[in-house]
């Protein structure tokens, strides 16, 4: 957390079993950190079993509701064991935030390398369309839910160098828009949120190849600052609570106007 704020100061996720991926690092632990004050009951999952574990721990050290599960989002399997882990611990799957992802490309297209393309494609989009199949399948069967996927502003422009990153998340925004149709008279809501530059370990990791890269980053954003976490975890709140019952099949920006210029 950094000072910034969490939308809504009463406890709006209370009752409600809200989903994250990628949870033990970066925007997926700090949603999870802040549904969990929320009230919510939270199921985290990642492959980093300790740092997800340790997320973990501390919301219910703080007084909430919280388990891990290990789980590749890429791996069907691990997807189908997760929801049902959500379901058999808390009855059911209000909402969840597909938020795992990987950003490791720093060359152009006709360098770049197949491993890496299906590596970032698996994790990226048939990560975040499994999670969708099987948490829909649940609030299918209860009857709603809301779904907020973690895009990137590399889903709605072009990213030179990151070819095949853009390409997975334009296919995010795809998968979102089509679902968001597909099941909106079901009561089940599902957005995007794209963001820009955020201050996180992923950043951090892009950051030790060139830290002089900052400033051009920073310079990328109309309102002079990269985003924190707390910047997108906000909005992933208010996309998954009930003040943004008329949004759905949105990609909602959180890129200090990037993507305006
Ligand atoms: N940081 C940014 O500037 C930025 C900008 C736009 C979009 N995003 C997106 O936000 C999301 C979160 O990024 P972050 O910056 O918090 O990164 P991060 O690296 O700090 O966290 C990502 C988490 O996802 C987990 N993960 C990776 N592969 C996984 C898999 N196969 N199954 C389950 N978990 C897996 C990692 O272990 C890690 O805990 C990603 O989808 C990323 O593409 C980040």
């Amino acid at each position: 957390m950094n000072g910034l704020g969490q939308v809504g100061a009463a406890k709006q996720f209370v009752g409600k079993t809200v989903l994250v991926t990628g949870a033990a690092s970066g925007i997926g632990r700090g949603a999870a950190l802040a549904f969990g004050s929320q009230g919510a009951n939270v199921v985290l999952a990642d492959i980093a079993q300790e740092a997800g574990e340790a997320v973990a721990a501390q919301i219910r050290a703080e007084g909430g509701q919280a388990i891990f599960q290990r789980a590749d989002v890429a791996n069907a399997h691990d997807v189908e064991a997760l929801v049902a882990t959500a379901v058999r611990e808390f009855g059911r799957l209000d909402c969840a935030f597909n938020n795992a992802g990987i950003e490791e490309e720093y060359e152009r297209l006709a360098d770049s390398d197949e491993a890496l393309f299906d590596r970032m494609m698996g994790i990226n989009v048939k990560g975040v369309w499994l999670c969708m199949k099987h948490e829909l399948r649940q609030m299918l069967a209860q009857g709603g839910g809301t779904i907020v996927n973690t895009a990137s502003v590399a889903g709605l422009m072009g990213a030179p160098k990151h070819a095949i990153y853009a390409a997975s998340k334009h296919a995010v925004v795809g998968l979102t828009k089509s679902a968001a149709a597909e099941y909106g008279k079901k009561n089940i809501r599902i957005n995007s949120v794209c963001p820009g530059v955020i201050r996180t370990p992923m950043l951090e990791r892009a950051l030790e190849r060139d830290p002089k890269w900052e400033a051009s980053l920073i310079g990328l954003h109309p309102i002079g600052r990269l985003g924190e976490v707390d910047d997108v975890v906000n909005a992933v709140l208010w996309l998954c609570s009930d003040a943004s019952g008329f949004v759905t099949g949105h990609q909602l920006a959180v890129d200090g106007a990037m993507t305006i210029v």
